[in-house]
């Protein structure tokens, strides 16, 4: 029994240079961690500990006169004494040679089994992408919904965030992009989610390959927090293998908010000062790091971001959303009241930004893209007044004119596979010219 443990954990993917191992002994267990003692060891290196004759993987996450280990699984089952192995060097991970139309789990297995063939290792931990290898995103994406294509573009080699709070219509949108964007592979990450959603997803796009390869890599609600990180991380070591190989790669992230809980959860554990709602400051700099290996790129493929955030509370300025809202391309703000009138996707569009408008729209598009916020923001200055019922129909023909051209921009931005009206364009000039 012990044995067949053993040898099913050595199976990990995640693989080890196996000839530097020290060992060293569990001197405490504690919250989701655990202390060892024994010998020298890296921050971010690899450790095991044997425990019940199980191999359990843990990651070196900080330590003074003792280290502190982070197992991958939760800490069931360790006791005080147990061997510890310091493998001195930090996680590989294996790449398949086929890993599409598969999920993965967070240790980056199929079905929790060794890959059968594997094309290379590669360093789970990214490192910063020099300037000098980024390009300017300025090839537009059709993704099938007005809204975006004209007012909101989302270019290849963007970042994009979709903020919301709970249940409006995050995965959905992101369900969609993923379906409608061009790309030669598909990488979705579903960190901390249900595992129906999993199973949804697994349905919806598994083997439907029309527009890109897919690969899901999946960590559930019920997983470790260390898990749930290190998905992410293998998603990114997937985009950026495919990337180099000059392929044009869709990341999906859903959500980075459930990645910044589990980080908060690990700089906890770590000994660090929550500072803002918890989160310790190490939250924010991961999350750029890991932002900012996607992107566009000079000399290989690009990596285009869509990530949901989920907005507690749905306060716009708790530090997570206000922190990510600063670093990415774009922000999609889906707003409550636009999902309760039945418009899908209901992103606010005065709300939401696109910082690559500029390189992707032409100056036709640009034109068209300002007018529709001009008649947004017209309306919004009356909005107050026509909510209230105070407003009569023919007291001013601007805000007549509105009220009619709001209704049919909306009904034609908001809806899928379908473009922006022309009509409804035409009439936009129109009010445009006139007031
Ligand atoms: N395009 C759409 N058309 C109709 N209904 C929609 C659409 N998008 C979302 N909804 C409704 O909103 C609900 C929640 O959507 P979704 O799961 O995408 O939200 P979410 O923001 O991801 O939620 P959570 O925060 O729980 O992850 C759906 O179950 C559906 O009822
Ligand atoms: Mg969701």
């Amino acid at each position: 029994m012990k044995f067949d443990s053993v040898l099913k954990r050595l199976q990990l993917p995640i693989s080890y240079n196996s000839s530097i191992r020290i060992v060293g002994c569990v001197t405490s267990v504690a919250g989701c961690f655990v202390t060892a003692s024994g010998c020298q060891a890296r921050v971010g290196d690899v450790a095991r500990i044997i425990s019940n004759g199980e191999v359990l993987e843990c990651e070196v996450i900080g330590g003074g006169k003792e280290f502190i280990l982070l197992p991958c699984n939760g800490i069931l089952g360790i006791a005080v004494g147990d061997e510890v192995e310091f493998m001195g060097h930090e996680p590989m991970l294996n790449i398949y040679v086929d890993p599409y139309s598969k999920t993965l789990d967070g240790f980056g297995l199929i079905d929790n089994l060794r890959p059968s063939s594997i094309v290379t290792a590669t360093h789970l931990y990214p490192r910063k992408v020099p300037v000098k290898e980024r390009d300017i995103v300025s090839v537009k994406y059709e993704t099938g919904c007005p809204i975006l294509d004209s007012v909101l573009p989302i270019g290849s080699g963007q970042k994009v965030g979709v903020f919301a709070g709970s249940g409006i219509g995050k995965s959905t949108l992101i369900n969609m992009l993923y379906k409608n964007i061009r790309v030669d592979i598909k990488i979705v990450v579903l960190v901390g989610e249900r595992s129906r959603e999993v199973v949804e997803f697994e349905k919806k796009h598994l083997n439907n390959n029309q527009f890109g390869e897919t690969i899901i890599i999946a960590s559930t609600s019920e997983d470790s927090p260390f898990l749930k990180r290190r998905s992410v991380y293998i998603g990114l070591a997937y985009a950026k293998y495919f990337s180099e190989k000059g392929k044009e790669v869709l990341l999906v992230i859903d959500s980075l908010t459930r990645l910044a809980h589990s980080m908060r959860e690990i700089g906890i554990s770590r000994g660090e000062a929550p500072v803002a709602r918890g989160y310790p400051p190490s939250v924010f700099s991961e999350l750029s790091l890991i932002v900012e290996q996607c992107g566009a790129f000079n000399s290989y493929g690009n990596i285009t971001a869509v990530m949901s955030i989920l907005v507690d509370g749905d306060d716009s300025n708790e530090p997570v959303s206000d922190y990510l809202r600063g670093i990415l391309d774009a922000h999609l703000i889906l707003d409550r009241n636009i999902a309760n009138s039945g418009l899908y996707p209901p992103i606010n569009i005065l709300a939401s930004r696109s910082r690559v408008v500029d390189y992707t729209l032409n100056e036709n598009e640009r034109r068209i893209e300002k007018n529709i916020r001009k008649v947004y923001s017209d309306y919004n200055k009356v909005r107050d007044v026509i909510d209230s019922g105070l407003y009569q129909k023919g007291t001013s023909e601007k805000i007549d004119a509105l009220i009619s051209i709001k209704k049919i921009t909306e009904d034609s931005l908001h809806c899928w596979g379908e473009q922006f009206d022309d009509n409804v364009r035409e009439e936009i000039d129109r009010y445009v010219e006139n007031f």
